[in-house]
């Protein structure tokens, strides 16, 4: 490990106000989002619609980091250029998802476990080889009756410490993803009080395991109600209520803070982003950033349906979410900007 190599990867990842592109969707997951618009689900339709997304000029303005999947870190565009190259020509850093999945917990009805510790040393060491400079791990936490269970927040938060401290031997900057589902009826409170716990656990877990803080990024859920909640806060509120509750149990040295965009609408996501940026960016400790999939990908993969044909103005779909997103860290941006194509640097 080279904790200054660490260190500088994690603050490059949160600087200038760029944010990560999160394109690490699995075969099952991406093959289900597929299936929805009715797009072959194929390792080939895969491959062109990350080559769609890595050729999108212009994107490494808003994109400090892309997330890949093991499929993908090993695909090339037609050309024969791989994928890792491109991003890394546009001066986007590498990354890769390294989880295995979550699984259902034993013993615990309704809740999950992330696999993908055992054989992970000699996986990152391959990663490292192919030129990824950051990983990530997704633990997820179901809220529910009576859940989240402690035995699930702590065997969550044991695996990402593991994990986390795996990634910085082998020089990798850990992406430390706990996420609190946005699934169900429960209010915003109990989101809070989930996260925070959630929060506090796992810091303790990697500090247990000896993770270098200044050398991580944390990706969590912002603070907001279920998705079928009926008491819908303002976005104000949701960023007051994220602030406070990542306040009270994130360390100082950590140097960025990239969000998930967890199923919220991609104009929401923005907007909840920005409010935080404009409401506490001068007094909080760490970056404020994003790491969305769906808030950046999801226009985009609606309008490309598969066909090649629709690359440019899928292109400028993503061009737009991510300079969208980019504002938001700034705290400069308003809905107005979705009614005017205000970025359109695809094709321009
Ligand atoms: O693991 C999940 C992704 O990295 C973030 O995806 O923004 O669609 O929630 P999302």
């Amino acid at each position: 490990m080279n904790p200054q190599q660490l260190r500088d990867t994690a603050t490059t990842l949160v600087a200038g106000d760029k944010g990560l592109l999160a394109m690490d969707e699995s075969n099952p997951t991406c093959n289900r989002r597929f299936a929805k618009l009715g797009i072959p689900q194929t390792e080939e339709m895969r491959r062109a619609y990350r080559e769609m997304i890595v050729t999108t000029p212009g994107l490494g303005e808003s994109i400090s980091g892309a997330i890949l999947f093991d499929e993908t870190i090993r695909q090339q565009k037609k050309d024969g250029t791989p994928f890792v190259k491109a991003i890394a020509d546009m001066g986007i850093i590498p990354g890769i998802k390294v989880d295995t999945g979550a699984k259902d917990l034993a013993g615990h009805p309704g809740e999950k476990i992330t696999e993908g510790l055992d054989g992970l040393r000699d996986r990152l060491a391959e990663y490292s080889q192919m030129g990824a400079r950051f990983a990530k791990w997704r633990a997820v936490i179901v809220v529910g009756d009576g859940i989240p269970s402690r035995a699930s927040i702590e065997a969550n938060a044991q695996a990402l410490a593991r994990y986390a401290a795996l990634c910085q031997e082998a020089g990798l900057v850990p992406v430390v993803e706990p996420e609190v589902l946005m699934d169900g009826d429960h209010n915003l409170e109990r989101c809070r009080e989930a996260t925070e716990e959630v929060l506090r656990t796992v810091f303790d877990q990697l500090y247990t395991q000896r993770v270098m803080l200044e050398g991580m990024i944390l990706k969590p859920n912002m603070v907001l109600p279920g998705l079928t909640c009926p008491k819908q806060e303002t976005v104000d509120e949701v960023a007051d209520a994220t602030v406070r509750c990542l306040l009270r149990s994130v360390p100082a040295a950590v140097p960025g803070i990239a969000f998930l965009s967890g199923g919220q609408s991609a104009e929401l996501a923005s907007a909840r982003l920005n409010a935080m940026n404009v409401r506490f960016k001068s007094r909080l400790p760490w970056a404020l950033a994003f790491s969305f999939a769906r808030a950046i990908q999801q226009p985009a993969l609606e309008i490309w349906q598969g066909d090649d044909t629709h690359a440019l103005p899928a292109q400028r779909a993503l061009y737009h979410r991510a300079s969208c997103n980019r504002a938001a860290r700034r705290g400069e941006y308003s809905a107005a900007m979705e009614n005017t194509p205000q970025f359109a640097r695809p094709g321009a």
